[in-house]
């Protein structure tokens, strides 16, 4: 193994062995390289004179440009965007990131959470998640109802084993916390360690849970690292912020788990995508939240490096422009009520939708699953394939929305204009009785 990704594990392993074993064979490989780039950073400090490093190309004192691009970007100098941006993501981005989760989640006062780093978007940081804490084989416990792409992820590319808990009970009331916890300790008896992601606000439901629910949630997962079992329990917070009901908690789960069990290692995966609507600049970040006696922030420090080597050994670096933005936006001092003011827009969407599915007439065609959070609603068919259903929509009434599995059908809100709400359900509902004849 490499000496410098053996000092790392060395560090992790003085801090808390715990962590260290969850890695998996390629996480424990993992280190961020001393050569070109840290030769390039010395030299950016001290080389006044003649600096020749790094691969990219100067003129005069800024980076050389091709104005038929610069053209088309107003109010960035082209060295804010043109040059590679760091593995790790812009210093000062990863900082303002890392203020705003502790502004985002009260409850994290206190604790020590790592330097978030930046990747290209929240896909690429649940790829570094599996890379770096999935073996083939490990087992990772997921809703049966869950954003799809996990499966390509931590199964096609690391061939983790998922076990599935059953998202909702068959009434639709509420969200299966009893399947969680039962698959859980159930596959805490039957393995050294295993992964979870916790994804709320919901894909493809729409469902965050309430202030106890996370408790409970929050509770389970300690008591399992309590009772011996490693923990990687991942917060995908893609659609962190749109909570839209009183009850719903608001926070993280992550603010509930970081740094509180030993054997529980919480990892956040979110981004600007949709919390601040950026879904083409592909700006994510990966933060750990580790609990140990001795050297937080070292054994922190040493993931930091793991996953920006992770980085820099796929994609290097992600897009400099995109981040450059994101930070500006985020100085801007309309920031806060800029978004404010679109949270207000589709959580507008969201309450339509839950009045014009009031209408009782719904019950005949469709259940609705309990949702109050993000982009998107699910909508349980009676007697109808949810395929054929979808298709028959699309052929026919020009309406088109996703099936999922053999009985939903998932309507993304977040696109839906409140006029259109009452016309979208009433074409479903037609739908499927056209189906049904
Ligand atoms: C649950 C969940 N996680 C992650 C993502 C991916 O986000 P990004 O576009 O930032 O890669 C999505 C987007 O569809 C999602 O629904």
């Amino acid at each position: 193994m490499n000496a410098i990704a053996q000092e790392l594990n060395t560090v992790i392993q003085d801090s808390n062995p715990h962590v260290y074993e969850m890695l998996s064979d390629m996480g424990k490989a993992l280190f961020f390289p001393k050569g070109i780039l840290s030769q390039s950073a010395e030299a950016k400090e001290k080389a006044g004179r003649i600096n020749a490093t790094i691969g990219i190309a100067k003129e005069g004192n800024s980076v050389l440009s091709l104005s038929s691009v610069t053209q088309y970007i107003q109010g960035i100098t082209p060295d804010e965007y043109l040059p590679y941006a760091p593995s790790f993501g812009i210093p000062a981005l990863r900082e303002k990131w890392k203020q705003d989760l502790y502004k985002k989640n009260p409850s994290l006062e206190g604790r020590s959470i790592t330097l978030p780093v930046v990747t290209s978007g929240i896909t690429h940081g649940v790829s570094i998640l599996s890379d770096m804490w999935v073996n083939k084989g490990d087992v990772i416990v997921l809703p049966d109802m869950m954003w799809g792409n996990y499966n390509m992820t931590f199964c096609v590319r690391n061939g983790a084993r998922i076990v599935h808990f059953k998202a909702y009970d068959e009434g639709l009331t509420r969200f299966n916390l009893d399947s969680f916890e039962s698959v859980m300790r159930e596959q805490a008896e039957k393995n050294d360690k295993i992964i979870t992601i916790l994804n709320f606000p919901h894909n493809p439901s729409g469902y965050t849970l309430s202030r106890e629910e996370a408790d409970r949630v929050a509770a389970i997962l300690m008591d399992i690292a309590k009772g011996g079992t490693n923990v990687v329990a991942a917060c995908d917070d893609a659609y962190f912020g749109l909570f839209f009901e009183e009850e719903t908690s608001k926070e993280s789960l992550f603010a509930k788990i970081a740094g509180r069990e030993k054997r529980l290692l919480a990892v956040k995966l979110d981004g600007a995508t949709k919390e601040d609507y950026v879904w083409g600049f592909r700006t994510g970040f990966v933060t750990y939240g580790i609990c140990a006696e001795k050297n937080v922030e070292e054994a922190g420090l040493a993931l930091e490096k793991k996953t920006a080597g992770c980085i820099r050994g796929n994609i290097s670096n992600c897009s400099h422009l995109s981040q450059s933005i994101l930070l500006k936006s985020m100085a801007d001092p309309r920031y806060d009520s800029l978004k404010a003011e679109k949270f207000e827009l589709l959580k507008a969407r969201a309450m339509k939708m839950k009045e014009v599915l009031k209408d009782p007439k719904y019950r005949e065609g469709f259940e609705v699953y309990p949702f109050n959070s993000g982009y998107f609603m699910c909508i349980r068919i009676k007697g109808v394939d949810a395929e054929k259903l979808r298709i028959h929509l699309l052929d026919q009434y020009g309406v088109g929305l996703i099936s999922m599995g053999d009985e939903n059908i998932r309507v993304a809100f977040s696109c839906l204009e409140e006029k259109d709400v009452s016309t979208l359900f009433d074409t479903i509902l037609t739908g499927i009785k056209d189906l049904r004849s």
